[in-house]
């Protein structure tokens, strides 16, 4: 059996990890790219990683690389090339910087594997997956962004660690964009099958709930330097496998909307099938006034970063 060829471009914190954790699931052979100005780097981190496969027990080809050739008939492409943010700074504020570079690399993910599904990292994420949408002339289903699988990991570690239980009992939902206004749903949300609402007070809930969306922050005001990235890359390593695997996981990411949930054709963070296809169902839940009007807000939000970009 031919293995699954998984190209990462951007080889930056996000990549390199995303990598590190590709290469641990043994998902397949590893292109990690990046620009000819930093040639060296992709290739330095590469042949690190696979150096340690021997220790690690992983037998996956994995290269570097400053060009576009390589990646060359990608099953999987994770897309996390851009700019982080700083402290102080919101995702939105990397979107003219970032959509030129995405813009770009969906380019060039179309001439080089035009039958890959590609996974959208770059920030900000619903707008970015938009372009990269746009400039690749993918169908809708091989294009997805993720956000939601971090921000309910976030979430359920949290939970997690109040309830004084495994985080793998934790089970999330949240949808909408992946801004300061995501919407995870204490309705959806459960320990080992048990309502949240039974074991955390609804104070403590709320407090939990906005740390959860205040996530992102968090990390980069204490790394000062840059964004997340361990999250962020296994969140997006999962999407990968599920795709890979064929395990048709159901997972939150940012799929195209049209009829479902009433979102006229955008990118919003909703629950998914991933499968070999992609995004192979969008599920839509229920939802009552309240939740339906913060969901609302969030799409909205998404609707007017995108009408701002230049593609
Ligand atoms: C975060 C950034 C990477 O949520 O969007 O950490």
């Amino acid at each position: 059996m031919r293995r699954a060829k998984i190209s990462i471009i951007g080889a930056g914190n996000v990549g390199a990890t995303a990598a590190h954790w590709a290469a641990s699931k043994e998902l397949g052979d590893i292109v990690l790219v990046d620009v000819p100005q930093v040639d060296g780097m992709p290739q330095g981190k590469a042949l690190d990683l696979y150096e340690a496969s021997p220790i690690e027990g992983y037998d996956s080809k994995i290269i570097g690389a400053t060009n576009y050739e390589a990646t060359k008939d990608s099953d999987v492409v994770i897309v996390t090339a851009g700019v982080a943010r700083k402290p102080g700074m919101s995702r939105d504020d990397l979107i003219n910087i970032n959509t030129g570079i995405v813009k770009s690399v969906a380019e060039n993910v179309a001439k080089y594997s035009p039958n890959a599904v590609m996974i959208v990292v770059s920030n900000p994420l619903d707008a970015m997956v938009y372009v990269a949408w746009k400039a690749s002339g993918f169908p809708t289903q091989r294009i997805v962004g993720q956000a939601g699988v971090l921000d309910t990991a976030r979430y359920r570690s949290f939970l997690a660690e109040e309830v004084g239980c495994s985080v793998e009992d934790v089970q999330a939902l949240l949808l909408g964009g992946h801004g300061d206004d995501m919407v995870p749903l204490k309705r959806y949300t459960f320990a080992g099958g048990i309502p949240i609402t039974q074991l955390v007070k609804p104070d403590r809930l709320e407090q939990i709930i906005q740390r959860a969306r205040d996530g992102g922050a968090e990390i980069v005001k204490l790394l000062k330097t840059g964004s997340a990235y361990y999250a962020p890359a296994a969140a997006t390593v999962q999407m990968a496998e599920s795709i890979i695997r064929d395990k048709k996981r159901i997972l939150p990411c940012a799929a195209y909307c049209d009829k479902e949930f009433g979102i006229g054709g955008y990118f919003v963070g909703v629950p998914c099938v991933l499968g070999t296809k992609g995004v192979e169902r969008v599920i839509e839940v229920e939802l009552d006034e309240a939740e339906h009007k913060m969901f609302q807000a969030s799409v909205d939000h998404v609707k007017e970063l995108v009408k701002n970009i230049k593609i």
